[in-house]
């Protein structure tokens, strides 16, 4: 289900960040912080107020991997499978993944706690394989170091008062 968008929000957002046609990508990344995705409704209010063609907003919108059209996730788990990555067993922490979270990449849990997608290469390849989640990079992760990874975001939750849990290893 798409989230009530509020349009007096959408309208300050681009007030702050829309003028002369410029700044469609900070008005995308402030409602995309706001409601965690691109809800159709709020592109259609931006089209409206900017005067822009929604071709334009998609082209933007589906441009930018960072730019999400379907909710995602309290949790959002990124695996690299870019080249260096692929031959260091990227795809073998991706499946570790699917088959933990029992979704496939591009998809969402049912309970709305992860999302799980890939990525080509995010430029740290030395270090590979690379995997973020919640924006916290992690390196040289395997399968089972993929799967502690899960644990302690599912502990966090679990205990909110709690201190996140560590990085396997981070950048
Ligand atoms: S291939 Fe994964 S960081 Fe470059």
């Amino acid at each position: 289900m798409e989230a009530h968008v509020d349009e007096q929000e959408i309208r300050l957002i681009i007030n702050r960040h829309y003028s002369n046609c410029d700044g469609l990508i900070a008005v995308l990344e402030e409602i995309q912080t706001s409601y965690g995705y691109l809800p159709e409704s709020a592109l259609r209010m931006v089209a409206d107020i900017t005067g822009r063609s929604m071709v334009d907003i998609y082209g933007v919108a589906t441009f930018y991997r960072s730019f999400s059209l379907q909710p995602r996730g309290r949790h959002h788990i990124c695996v690299c499978m870019g080249t260096a990555c692929h031959v260091r067993g990227g795809p073998m922490v991706a499946e570790a993944l699917e088959r933990q979270l029992g979704i496939k990449a591009g998809e969402t849990t049912v309970d709305g706690e992860f999302t799980l997608e890939t990525v080509n290469c995010l430029g740290a390849c030395a270090l590979g394989p690379i995997v973020v989640a919640d924006g916290v990079y992690h390196s040289k992760v395997d399968a089972a170091a993929a799967k502690k990874l899960v644990e302690n975001l599912e502990a966090e939750q679990e205990q909110p008062e709690s201190e996140p849990a560590a990085a396997v290893s981070s950048l």
